[in-house]
């Protein structure tokens, strides 16, 4: 296990005055204003990293879990201490959830060291809410145990279930192309999020909460308990629980995310289809964790972990019915062979152990078994190439295999204002086997790598019926969408990488198959549009922008901050 941790409660981390009696003293006066006894003040602190803000709708239900988690503290012996932190709602944020992860970790982080905690719970839940709050809590170090708010709910409209954001999308190509009016897209938006919670289909909050679960730092089978079921309330007080038997044993975070635990969660990642964000944010987890995810070994994972589980937007399911059909525990137990089965959990078991009991049931016509998956193989590619030499992302599970060994001319948007001017215009020159590529939308880009990457079919084709195009950025793309769509290319256009030397009626290949794309130009012709480019945006002069602007770094590192990476011995 690491260093000492042993339980210190609030004499932890005192203020320094140049008297530590003063300090203590002090402290303790100010803690007893808030009504607490003396021998709750001499309690081990369980902090617990409340991320409720109005402008997160899938965190409504954050008070409700906090109590619990106190609840679940003080009947262990422990002091429950509730603080904020930055929330993230992903639909409330300009330019992107994504530029403020960095700024939530960091707040994280900060306040776990900052204040006298022996171990803390994260609550969390909406898409970069968990990465944040993992990402900070790995450099800071404590005894840590992550919850998250669970998924929402589907809704019913005229007899159809309905779940955000697959069917979000769906229904808005419908009122693209001309399917449905005005009336109707307005009767579907009040019945796409019903209840409390996180996106109900296999979007990227349900992804990091399901990798969550397969790091060991969510509790056994917590990660799709949907957000109003009482179960979740009760994950809530046996988190709180687990937080301070951890501290008492001395396991910090560094004991539990692990290159191993790293590998395990890539393997359910690939297992479940999850969110090609997921890779994003794993590395940048990882990166914490001084353990580099390699996109290379991430093909080669890819190559042996099949997918097993259908949820949305792949499939027919959301997640209330992985949770009903068993949960990341089915998916783990059928990946038993595949897995480092020597983890250590939050749970105070080794994975091994977790896994150990018989399932009391699984619904296998949401989770597949090993020897009959949906796909032999992963649901994420990694592709390199003269168009993307650090990697580019392919959700192979969402694609259409039908576009995966081909050559298209490249249509080309310079920007994402470029993209909304152009995409619709009648006269645009298209055809459906070109491709169609977004440029400046990486995480160097003004615009902060938005969840772009998932350009429309431009509607002069959308409305000859075309589902499907090979579409290519530097941006993300919501996990809960689909479709042919290359993403993450690294480096980005905004940094100088070929993708921002891509022009109108370029040839580019794509091969999923050889994992390659590649622009079919010349080196001299790209040498002279290198010299012609015009200069990069200016940078930002000021405040988190300018920080953000200096230090992010490419989708290949997970976007994290240079210099939040831990600094390698001896220097
Ligand atoms: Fe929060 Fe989808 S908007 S998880």
């Amino acid at each position: 296990m690491s260093e000492d941790h042993s339980p210190a409660g609030l004499a932890r981390g005192l203020t320094n005055y140049g008297d530590r009696d003063f300090a203590r003293y002090l402290r303790l006066s100010m803690a007893r204003s808030m009504g607490y006894s003396e021998a709750l003040l001499n309690k081990p602190v369980v902090g617990i990293a409340s991320t409720y803000s109005e402008f997160n709708n899938c965190h409504r239900n954050v008070p409700e879990l906090v109590a619990a988690v106190k609840r679940g503290v003080l009947a262990a012996g422990g002091l429950p201490l509730e603080f904020p932190t930055i929330s993230l709602g992903e639909v409330f944020l300009n330019p992107t959830s994504l530029f403020f992860r960095n700024l939530m970790s960091m707040d994280t982080e900060e306040m776990i060291r900052g204040q006298p905690m022996d171990a803390v719970v994260l609550v969390g839940g909406c898409d970069k809410t968990v990465p944040a709050q993992l990402m900070g809590a790995v450099s800071a170090g404590l005894p840590t145990v992550q919850l998250v708010t669970g998924p929402m709910m589907t809704g019913r409209w005229r007899g159809e279930r309905l779940g955000a954001c697959t069917d979000c999308r769906r229904f808005w190509a419908k009122y693209r192309s001309g399917e449905i009016d005005n009336a109707t897209i307005g009767e579907v938006e009040g019945n796409l999020a019903t209840t409390t919670g996180t996106c109900a289909v296999m979007g990227t909050a349900s992804t990091m909460a399901s990798i969550a679960e397969a790091l060991g730092i969510l509790l056994p089978g917590t990660a799709a308990i949907p957000a109003v079921h009482a179960d979740r309330l009760r994950a809530a007080e046996a988190s709180g629980a687990a937080a301070l038997a951890l501290a008492r044993a001395g396991i910090t975070i560094r004991d539990i995310i692990t290159e191993k635990s790293i590998e395990n969660a890539i393997r359910v990642l690939l297992a479940i289809g999850g969110s090609t964000n997921g890779i994003v944010h794993l590395t940048a987890i990882a990166g914490r964790a001084g353990v580099d995810i390699d996109l290379k070994r991430l093909n080669e994972l890819s190559d042996t972990t099949p997918v097993l589980v259908d949820l949305k937007p792949t499939g027919p399911y959301y997640m209330e019915d992985l949770h009903a059909a068993g949960g990341i525990g089915a998916v783990l137990r059928e990946l038993k062979p595949l897995l480092h089965l020597d983890c250590m959990t939050v749970a105070g078991e080794t994975l091994g152990e977790r896994l150990a009991p018989a399932p009391a049931f699984v619904d296998r016509t949401v989770v597949k078994p090993l020897d009959a998956p949906l796909q032999p193989q992963g649901g994420l590619v990694a592709l390199f190439g003269s168009l993307a030499p650090r990697g580019a992302i392919l959700k192979r599970a969402a694609a259409d295999p039908a576009l995966f060994e081909r050559e298209g001319r490249a249509v080309v948007f310079t920007s994402l204002e470029d993209l909304a001017a152009r995409i619709d215009d009648p006269d645009l020159d298209v055809a459906p086997d070109d491709f169609l590529v977004l440029q400046n939308a990486g995480p160097r880009s003004a615009s902060g790598m938005p969840e772009s990457g998932y350009l429309p079919i431009p509607q002069k084709l959308a409305r000859q019926g075309v589902k499907d195009m090979v579409r290519i950025s530097d941006a993300r793309m919501s996990g809960t969408a689909y479709g042919t769509i290359v993403l993450h290319v690294a480096p980005d256009a905004a940094s100088g990488g070929p993708l921002g030397l891509v022009r109108n009626g370029d040839r580019i290949r794509l091969s999923v198959k050889a994992g390659t794309i590649d622009l079919l130009v010349d080196a001299d012709e790209l040498a002279r549009r290198r010299r012609d480019q015009p200069p990069a945006r200016p940078a930002p002069q000021r405040g988190y922008a300018r920080l953000y602007y200096r230090e992010v770094l490419q989708a290949d590192q997970g976007c994290d901050f240079d210099f939040l990476r831990p600094v390698p011995v001896g220097e």
